[in-house]
């Protein structure tokens, strides 16, 4: 309701825009669940998969809701031939999450029923296409950035399995994946499926709000992970580790010039707006990231530089004070590393994990009643009125 006045509420600190039942946090207690259940218990017990279905639509699915959900995404794979296409118009220095938004955002073109956003088939179809696309997107993305051949998807695989083969295998050679990689890769999507009213999911349902479809409300979101305050933080980590590395500084002077805020310099996948204690996904990344290297004969220096640069920061001052933990991007970085994917793809990766909860989010949106078009209010500081005197 008008109120007849405006607070000015920089960056949406303290005003809520939705009301919404998918994921819950409690950021002094380091808690997150999604539709109740805690990540500790998802990401122990739960795939990818599942994991989508329980956001989407609410329940943990049935042995042969799964299994027909699985079957449904499997099925639409493909691109369209001349999609494929697209990727010859754009440079091969292009980073992948360009790639990767445009591509979303060319899906409409090809899906133009889904403009119609108040049929729920056409919800439902583009739910899968989307869940079933976007992986074969982002790993033509990887391939066009390496000068290799797309392959097509092998439906006879697992979801993440397909993807890994679709990244690393080669027309020349047969692909085998490793189990523990692909375990791995699960649980790290897993992490990141769903983060409530994060600045992309924001996004997408803004976008939605106006009655866009979801594939263009997805690019938004994208685009939205894309910067390095939020999904880009995992690339920019490893960027800070290599950067440390190199120049010989070390982490305590490193420390020390992100204390004074040296222009450009934050210690980045360090801080969250809702976390004031360590992020639940942070404690469960780092756990694994010594397994998984330890599973794939990986030893990377840039693992120690992470934990020592933690273990300093979280003894300081400056930090504690302004409760900076490790956020969920600290490690992925190392993980991914250690898989085989270059730092340009981390945040694809981080696009592939977030896709069932932005779509979570789109749906829920568009079908609550209440919804209205987004559309913040400002607080004018320009000029009076004026006139032209020539
Ligand atoms: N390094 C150094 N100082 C920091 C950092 C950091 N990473 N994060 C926050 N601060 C300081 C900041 O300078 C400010 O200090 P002061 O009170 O003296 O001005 C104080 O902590 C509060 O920071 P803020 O910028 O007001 O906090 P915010 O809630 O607006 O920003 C954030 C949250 C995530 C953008 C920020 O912590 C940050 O830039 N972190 C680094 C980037 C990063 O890792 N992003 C990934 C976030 S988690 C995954 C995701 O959402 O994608």
């Amino acid at each position: 309701k008008k109120t007849g006045y405006t607070a000015l509420d920089q960056g949406f600190v303290n005003t809520a825009s939705t009301r919404s039942a998918i994921t819950y946090i409690d950021g002094d207690k380091g808690i997150l669940r999604y539709r109740g259940y805690p990540i500790e218990e998802l990401a122990q017990q739960s795939t990818y998969l599942e994991t989508a279905w329980l956001l989407i639509y609410g329940e943990l699915p049935t042995a042969s809701q799964l299994e027909e959900f699985d079957e449904k995404i499997r099925r639409h794979t493909l691109l369209h031939e001349d999609l494929k296409q697209f990727f010859s118009a754009l440079p091969h220095t292009a980073h992948p999450m360009s790639m990767l938004s445009s591509a979303v955002s060319a899906l409409s073109t090809y899906y133009e029923d889904s403009l119609n956003v108040h049929d729920p088939e056409q919800v439902e179809i583009s739910t899968i296409r989307l869940l079933a696309k976007l992986p074969v997107i982002a790993a033509y993305a990887h391939k066009k950035s390496l000068g290799q051949a797309f392959l097509y998807p092998d439906n006879s695989l697992s979801f993440v399995d397909n993807f890994l083969r679709l990244n690393f295998g080669t027309l020349a050679e047969p692909y085998e994946v490793n189990p523990v990689l692909s375990k791995a890769l699960d649980r790290l999507l897993i992490l990141h499926e769903d983060h409530e009213q994060n600045a992309s999911t924001s996004t997408v349902r803004l976008v939605g709000s106006t009655e866009a479809n979801i594939f263009a409300s997805v690019s938004a979101g994208i685009n939205a992970l894309y910067g390095p305050l939020h999904g880009g933080a995992n690339e920019a980590v490893l960027k800070m580790l290599s950067q440390i590395r190199d120049s010989g500084e070390g982490v305590a002077k490193f420390v020390e010039r992100v204390k004074k805020k040296e222009e450009g310099v934050r210690l980045m996948g360090f801080g969250h707006r809702v976390y004031k204690s360590y992020d639940p996904r942070a404690k469960l990344v780092k756990e694994s990231a010594d397994e998984v290297l330890e599973a794939l004969g990986v030893q990377d220096p840039l693992l120690d530089l992470a934990r020592e640069l933690e273990q300093i920061a979280l003894a300081d001052d400056y930090f504690i004070q302004r409760k900076l933990y490790p956020n969920v991007d600290f490690y992925t970085g190392v993980i991914y590393k250690a898989m085989g994917f270059p730092a340009r793809m981390f945040t694809v990766l981080f696009a592939i994990g977030r896709l069932p909860g932005w779509i979570a989010h789109w749906r829920e949106m568009n079908d609550d009643p209440a919804t209205k078009i987004g559309r913040p209010q400002q607080l004018y500081v320009g000029p009076p009125e004026r006139h032209i005197s020539r």
